[in-house]
């Protein structure tokens, strides 16, 4: 499909707890070129996640217009929400969600087990993921047994391996030391460089000078970030 990967018109999203309602993202308009790399900041409570769940098809707005891949997406059934969200994005958190007792080869492996990819061609695609995170060394190991910034380049495997139109992350650094942290942001760089489309989602500064973009969010308005 041609066209921008991303284009929301006056997305809100108002969350209501009995009579209080919360606009947690209010008529925010963005278009994401396929191949961006996008830095979105904010301050505590501001809409970050929020626009997460939407961006990433976790949620809808509750009014305004998502397209994503040139597919309107507002209106899509649970259903078929997830398989947008299943067959095209990748998600990166800053909780690595890694199954303990699975290799590290297990874990990539997965997505493609509930996409029916058959054993051979699941088992050959995680492993070209991992290589290409740096781990093909680390494949039969746990997560106990890697460590944290191993663990978040697993992570990054699970969600390339479908091979998505968009990667969403979410302070994909927060429970990372400073240099792995810098190996997280340097793998996610060299993944734009090769054509992926990044959404990086933080509260640092120092993250967000990765993003080719930037874009900032405050009281649940998005708008390009001053400076950039
Ligand atoms: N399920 C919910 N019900 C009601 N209000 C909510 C809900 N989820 C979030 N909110 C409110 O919406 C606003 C935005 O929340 P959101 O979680 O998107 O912020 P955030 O930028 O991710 O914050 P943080 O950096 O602390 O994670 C906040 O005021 C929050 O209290
Ligand atoms: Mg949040």
């Amino acid at each position: 499909m041609s066209g921008p990967l991303v284009v929301f018109e006056r997305v809100a999203r108002t969350y209501r707890n009995g009579p209080v309602a919360v606009e947690a993202l209010r008529a925010c308009d963005l278009v994401v070129e396929a191949g961006e790399h996008v830095a979105v900041t904010g301050p505590s409570g501001s809409g970050k996640s929020t626009f997460l769940h939407v961006i990433g098809c976790l949620d809808r707005p509750t009014s305004g217009t998502y397209r994503f891949d040139g597919r309107d997406v507002t209106s899509l059934s649970d259903r078929e929400l997830a398989a947008v969200r299943n067959r095209a994005i990748g998600f990166v958190f800053q909780r690595f969600h890694l199954l303990r007792d699975e290799t590290a080869q297990r874990n990539v492996e997965l997505p493609l087990l509930y996409g029916g990819v058959p054993r051979a061609e699941r088992r050959r695609r995680a492993a070209a993921a991992l290589e290409a995170v740096g781990l093909a060394a680390r494949r039969e190991h746990t997560p106990g047994r890697l460590s944290g910034g191993e663990q978040q380049r697993v992570a990054i495997a699970r969600a390339l391996v479908k091979e998505p139109r968009l990667l969403l992350a979410d302070e994909p650094t927060g429970n990372l030391d400073s240099a792995s942290g810098a190996a997280v942001l340097a793998l996610l760089d060299d993944l734009h460089r090769a054509g992926m489309t990044i959404v990086l989602i933080t509260h640092d500064p120092e993250v967000a000078r990765h993003g080719r973009r930037h874009l900032s969010i405050r009281n649940g308005e998005l708008t390009a970030a001053t400076g950039s």
